[in-house]
């Protein structure tokens, strides 16, 4: 599919129920390191939304980021096979957030270039992109199949 039909795939009544749900799912972030309240929603190719939130460790680098919390609760409960449509998240703090690059790398993994990222920005705008913007040139499981 191009990106622009996988763009106009999701609809805005999607896409704002990914964006109030990433929302609320921070609510239960435990970040008592950063207070940094992070959400994510993802919307799976069968139409299912699963959410996610950041999950710190007194061990700073153990973190989960919430985009990595909801694939792995995706997988948990669609198994492996899932693939990703969209994927919204948001913050608690009013900031502009974006997937970090460990979140990109992740949502590669089963997500393609036509992914839908929606993102808060600057002075609160809601801003959009795909995967491939955010991660051009992506190492993929396809890059180990030939070893
Ligand atoms: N964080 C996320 O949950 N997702 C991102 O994509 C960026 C960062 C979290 C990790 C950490 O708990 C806090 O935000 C500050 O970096």
């Amino acid at each position: 599919m191009s990106v622009r039909a996988q763009l106009d795939a999701v609809t805005s009544a999607q896409r704002l129920r990914l964006r109030e749900l990433a929302t609320v799912a921070a609510e239960n972030s435990y970040s008592p390191y950063s207070g940094f309240r992070v959400g994510a929603a993802l919307l799976l190719e069968d139409g299912a939304i699963v959410t996610g939130c950041n999950v710190e460790n007194a061990s700073y680098r153990l973190t989960s980021c919430a985009e990595q919390a909801a694939i792995a609760r995706a997988v948990a409960e669609q198994g492996p096979q899932l693939r990703l449509r969209a994927v919204a998240v948001a913050n608690l703090n009013g900031a502009a957030s974006m997937p970090c690059g460990a979140c990109r790398q992740t949502l590669t993994e089963f997500g393609d270039d036509d992914t839908l990222i929606l993102y808060p920005g600057e002075g609160g705008r809601e801003e959009e992109t795909t995967l491939g913007e955010l991660i051009p040139h992506a190492f993929r499981l396809e890059h180990l199949e030939s070893k």
